[in-house]
């Protein structure tokens, strides 16, 4: 049973019990219909009190159930409300902690409410692309106001019952109740048992003073915060309804405007998403009781660009932190910007000046490795040479204890190849974090041939702890994310030769929902990066064929931002991105060059040849092993590269266009004489599953 009943002083009280949340399953509400029906039929019992076992009165929906028939079969949600509201007794919900999403429509279907403080209230659905579907919309507002139920529903944030309590004319919440909630519930209950009729909620009246002027304001908002989601301007159209339409007619329309959104790409995507990054953790061949090492002590060696930035996430974690250089102002440096960065969260109101101290104080700086050599964990973020790698993790093997952690930040060294460096392979796993390493949430988390599962294990839940989605790849060359950006950028290389300028690509991009396009990007992490990348990959690989300008570009001596120039024109200090004519006139002069007349092409084209040059890559690295799910790839596109939310990542985008369409576009680019027709042969895992008229995900 997922909830037990008792009764305790001529009161029934029914107890959710199915852990982490006490989600709304189907046996949790079938035990809770059968307790409702128990309590109305026994004589002895005068009222009823619902509430949760553990740390949750209830999150709502039970995710595992998400898309299963489970989820609606009888008593569904809207049943156990209407069975909870139609109670001949009255009914007292104790909120006992977090009460979310159908847990709080379940709780707004009870008679009256007793609630601990500080429980975080929310209706979240907003966040999954959907809106409250059991009555939310309708009854919120009839408790706490419009305004405020509708700031909840579109932001999908919680809020402290303490503080709704307090709200003037609030009718959410009948009691605050410090210590035991449900002995308060309790008294509560036979204070109330012989009262008659029965408040319920849908017998209140949702109103506003200015209704028309206020719901036209938040519509165009919420239109403007939330561009490509439908969910928010719906939840408007849904609270409106509760102030225009009688009950029973505003919830006929929140639940028809519910089942639109579960059909939105959007939605799908969003669910995704939130899947995705649950899944992210589950690791086919590492148990979930895989035993962890501790991890008290990091150090980071190097204290540049990435290794400053990677030790602020321990530090914001309360982790001590020590960093190790060569020289002392290396350090010096390295200290003052995170110093710098610490400081502008300050003044943004961002960080207490007094979390700022505490996390300054866990920091340590050494020019020694015997000032590190207890550390659990240490990071290593020196110069992107292999001969350099080397000596640090030959120093590393020789003094660290036992049992350490041994991470490389490389971004495209041979981590099995760092891993031989040492006596102890096992020990040893890269950490790839993104720049900037204290922003971005992306970590790829590198698992070599001999990197112990225990290691693995400890590094992704260490991911958790310092708020990263954190995603396992194997090794290859540059591991799931940037393998796949190299196709890309490819791709963004031959329209440029066939006729495109670089503002023409990028605003299609753009358009498409990436936060920069492929120019925009390069400009910013420097040009020099790639073209390096280059001279060693095409070196390996003569006949790979990629367009030339980049290449022209950094002889031009034009790397982007930092040199005031790149792919576009920089006004000294700022950062927008003004077309360039020496950079056309390169391109044009480059296009003449291989013979070819320029030709116009369509946002159309542009945007679907850079997404699936990562679709097909992304097949490679799904069969290759390399990422074992495809969620994960999805995940690495949302969290690190600037892939819109709202399509939910490369592949969930390739499978909502259809694989046979994807794989019919493809041979359209093949045929096209200065695209490359082996870049476009479909990866055999795509091919088969375009032939089957399967998905990705
Ligand atoms: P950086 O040049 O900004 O910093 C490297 C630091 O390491 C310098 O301060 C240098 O003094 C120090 N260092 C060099 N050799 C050392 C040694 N033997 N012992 C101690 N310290 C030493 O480089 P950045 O950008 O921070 O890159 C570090 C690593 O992170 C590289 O492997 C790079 O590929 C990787 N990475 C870089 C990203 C980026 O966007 N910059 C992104 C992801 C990974």
């Amino acid at each position: 049973m997922s909830a037990s009943y008792e009764v305790r002083d001529g009161v029934a009280v029914i107890t959710l019990n199915n852990p982490p949340v006490n989600g709304l399953s189907y046996e949790t509400r079938r035990a809770v219909a059968a307790g409702l029906d128990q309590a109305q039929a026994d004589a002895s019992v005068r009222a009823v009190v619902i509430t949760g076992g553990g740390k949750a009165f209830s999150g709502g929906a039970d995710i595992r159930e998400f898309g299963l028939p489970k989820a609606l079969a009888e008593p569904n949600l809207l049943t156990l409300i209407r069975m909870t509201e139609e109670s001949s007794k009255p009914v007292v919900a104790a909120v006992n902690g977090v009460v979310m999403g159908g847990g709080l429509e379940l709780a707004l279907g009870c008679h009256y409410r007793v609630a601990a403080p500080k429980v975080p209230v929310a209706l979240p659905e907003v966040k999954l692309g959907l809106l409250p579907g059991a009555g939310g919309t309708q009854r919120l507002p009839r408790v706490l106001g419009v305004e405020t139920a509708l700031n909840m529903i579109v932001s999908g944030e919680p809020v402290p019952s303490d503080v709704l309590a307090a709200l003037p004319g609030q009718k959410l919440f009948d009691q605050v109740a410090d210590g035991d909630v449900v002995a308060a519930a309790i008294a509560f209950a036979r204070s109330v048992a012989d009262q008659r009729p029965l408040p319920r909620v849908r017998d209140l009246k949702a109103s506003h003073p200015n209704a028309d002027a206020y719901f036209q304001f938040a519509r165009n908002t919420v239109k403007a915060m939330a561009k490509h989601f439908p969910a928010p301007p719906k939840c408007v159209d849904a609270v409106q309804a509760a102030v225009t339409k009688k009950i029973d007619d505003g919830l006929a329309y929140e639940l028809e405007l519910f089942k639109g959104l579960m059909l939105t790409p959007e939605s799908k995507a969003l669910r995704h998403a939130f899947f995705g990054e649950r899944a992210a953790a589950k690791i086919p061949d590492v148990p979930e009781d895989t035993p962890q090492r501790k991890i008290a002590k990091v150090a980071v060696i190097g204290a540049g660009t990435m290794g400053g930035g990677i030790s602020m996430n321990f530090l914001n974690a309360g982790i001590p932190v020590t960093i190790l250089e060569m020289k002392q102002e290396a350090l010096d440096r390295g200290v003052a910007t995170i110093r710098k960065n610490y400081e502008a969260q300050v003044k943004k109101g961002k960080l207490e000046a007094k979390k700022y101290d505490q996390r300054m104080a866990l920091l340590k700086t050494t020019l020694s490795y015997d000032d590190i050599k207890d550390a659990d964990l240490v990071i290593e973020a020196v110069f992107e040479e292999m001969g350099v790698k080397e000596k640090v993790f030959k120093q590393l093997d020789a003094v660290m204890k036992p049992g350490a952690i041994l991470a490389s930040n490389t971004s495209t060294l041979d981590v099995n190849a760092i891993a031989a460096f040492t006596k102890r392979p096992q020990d040893v796993i890269g950490t790839h974090f993104f720049s900037p390493a204290n922003v971005m949430k992306l970590l790829e988390v590198v698992r070599g041939a001999k990197t112990g599962k225990d290691v693995l294990a400890t590094v992704m839940s260490l991911g958790k702890t310092i708020k990263k989605t954190a995603i396992v790849s194997g090794v290859c060359d540059g591991f799931i994310g940037n393998r796949m950006i190299e196709q890309y950028s490819r791709q963004a290389g031959f329209l440029l030769d066939e006729g495109c300028t670089p503002a023409q690509v990028d605003k299609a991009i753009e358009r498409f929902g990436f936060a920069m396009g492929p120019f925009r990007m390069g400009d910013l992490a420097g040009n020099d990066i790639g073209w390096a990348i280059r001279k060693r990959r095409y070196v390996e690989h003569p006949n790979l064929r990629y367009s030339r300008t980049a290449d022209l570009l950094c002889e031009m001596g034009r790397f982007g931002q930092k040199t005031g120039a790149g792919w576009y024109d920089y006004q000294p200090g700022k950062r927008d991105a003004i077309p360039s004519s020496l950079v056309d006139k390169m391109i044009e002069d480059h296009r003449k060059e291989l013979g070819l007349a320029p030709r116009k092409i369509g946002d159309d084209e542009i945007v679907h040849r850079l997404v699936y040059a990562l679709v097909n890559e992304a097949a490679h690295i799904l069969e290759e092993g390399i990422a074992s799910k495809a969620s994960d790839i999805d995940m690495v596109y949302l969290t690190g590269y600037g892939f819109p939310l709202w399509r939910g990542g490369p592949l969930c985008y390739a499978d909502s266009r259809g694989l046979f369409n994807v794989v019919h576009t493809m041979k359209r680019f093949a045929a096209n004489p200065h695209d490359d027709a082996a870049f476009w042969q479909p990866a055999p895992l795509l091919a088969r599953l375009a032939a089957e008229g399967k998905t990705f995900t």
